[in-house]
């Protein structure tokens, strides 16, 4: 089988790309390397031992994707590509719009043009909004609070609707929690550019001595010990689950929707904990005002991907922080050491 993963040189698509060489895949990766580095592709390249085509184009550049097409039978697309901080999109709404949406678009049309009928696209518990309660199943009402979650929530109406007009075209939208760690070498992970929005690349940084300080945005939430409660999955079991919807969902026509976390929440302060132990040293932190827009808790129920694709995660906390650190403290500058 053949899959085409459009942002394939990022964090999650290049993890992902790793599992699937190694389960026997074939793979095409299309990256027009925006928010990622040509390294990742030749690391993946090197863990596996394997070779595939890499196509640095950009999803919005219609007749370059279509070369793509045209030169390789692709029988499932794995759809990774696009725009993901939020701040950025509530600053540049129209660039996210335009990237997320009109590359979902132009994919998509490209798809049917050459009968291709099976498309994963990564979602987000994004798509939740405010949820009222936890933990979060698939039916829960959907909202957004930023554009970036807009433009997931869009895609995800949009291929909905398509899948509706072709009966032959299965589509799987998956909802990630909070995806961390690397991959085991050390030398494949997530590389930031700029100080990080999130709360794990910061910590890891702090931990290399790269930031001074975590700063721990409020600790004043209804959770056990007052900050923000989230649900960290290893992007290595993130990338499993890929694996899984290609392996139960292709050729089933219809929308196939699965949250894929862990089932647990842990706190900031947990989490600076249990990077601490992982890198041998305490992490000076300081408590902040919260930051606007965040919600105490959020973690999944992800029941579903268990009894229908087979899927759990296995890597708990500690071991992502472990991996994590690895790649962090191999590779201080990311990519660029
Ligand atoms: P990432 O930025 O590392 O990877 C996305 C890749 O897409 C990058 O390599 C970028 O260069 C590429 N890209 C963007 N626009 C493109 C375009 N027009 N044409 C070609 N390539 C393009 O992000 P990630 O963390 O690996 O996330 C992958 C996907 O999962 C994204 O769609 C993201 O929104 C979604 N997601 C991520 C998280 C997370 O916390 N990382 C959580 C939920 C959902
Ligand atoms: C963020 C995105 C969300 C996306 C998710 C997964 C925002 C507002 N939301 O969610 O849309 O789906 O990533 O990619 O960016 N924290 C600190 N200090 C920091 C950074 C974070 O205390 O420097 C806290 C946050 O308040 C939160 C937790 O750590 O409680 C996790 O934050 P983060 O890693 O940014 O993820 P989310 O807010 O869950």
């Amino acid at each position: 089988m053949n899959i085409l993963v459009t942002g394939g040189a990022g964090y999650i698509g290049s993890h992902t790309c790793v599992e699937l060489l190694n389960a026997g895949y074939d793979i095409v990766v299309v990256d027009n390397l925006d928010n990622s580095n040509i390294k990742a592709v030749e690391t993946v390249k090197r863990i596996t031992g394997k070779d595939f085509p890499f196509y640095e184009y950009d999803l919005l550049d219609r007749e370059k994707l279509e070369e793509v097409f045209a030169d390789n039978k692709i029988d499932a697309v794995i759809h990774f590509a696009g725009l993901k901080a939020v701040g950025e999109s509530t600053q540049i709404p129209l660039r996210y719009y335009h990237n997320n949406i009109t590359g979902s678009l132009i994919l998509m049309e490209l798809m049917e043009k050459y009968d291709v009928n099976n498309i994963v696209f990564s979602s987000s518990a994004t798509v939740y909004g405010m949820p009222k309660t936890v933990p979060i199943t698939e039916d829960f009402p959907l909202s957004t609070t930023n554009p970036y979650g807009s433009t997931k929530l869009m895609i995800e109406q949009i291929m909905t609707d398509v899948s509706k007009a072709n009966p032959k075209l299965s589509v799987t939208l998956l909802r990630y929690f909070n995806p961390i760690g690397a991959h085991k070498s050390g030398d494949l992970g997530e590389d930031p550019k700029g100080i990080p929005n999130n709360l794990l690349p910061y910590v890891a940084q702090v931990a290399v001595g790269k930031l001074e300080k975590v700063h721990v945005f409020g600790n004043d939430y209804p959770t056990a010990d007052g900050t923000g409660v989230r649900d960290y999955i290893h992007v290595v079991d993130l990338a499993l689950g890929h694996l899984k919807a290609i392996e139960h969902c292709s050729g089933k026509a219809g929308v196939h929707i699965y949250n894929l976390g862990t089932g647990n929440g842990y706190s900031v302060l947990q989490i600076i904990d249990a990077f601490s132990k992982a890198c041998g040293k305490e992490l000076p932190y300081q408590i902040d005002p919260r930051r606007p827009g965040d919600i105490a808790e959020c973690y999944a129920d992800a029941t579903k991907a268990k009894n229908e694709l087979d899927w759990v995660a296995t890597r708990g906390i500690a071991e992502m922080c472990e991996d994590s650190w690895r790649w962090q403290s191999n590779h201080p500058n990311g990519f660029d050491d």
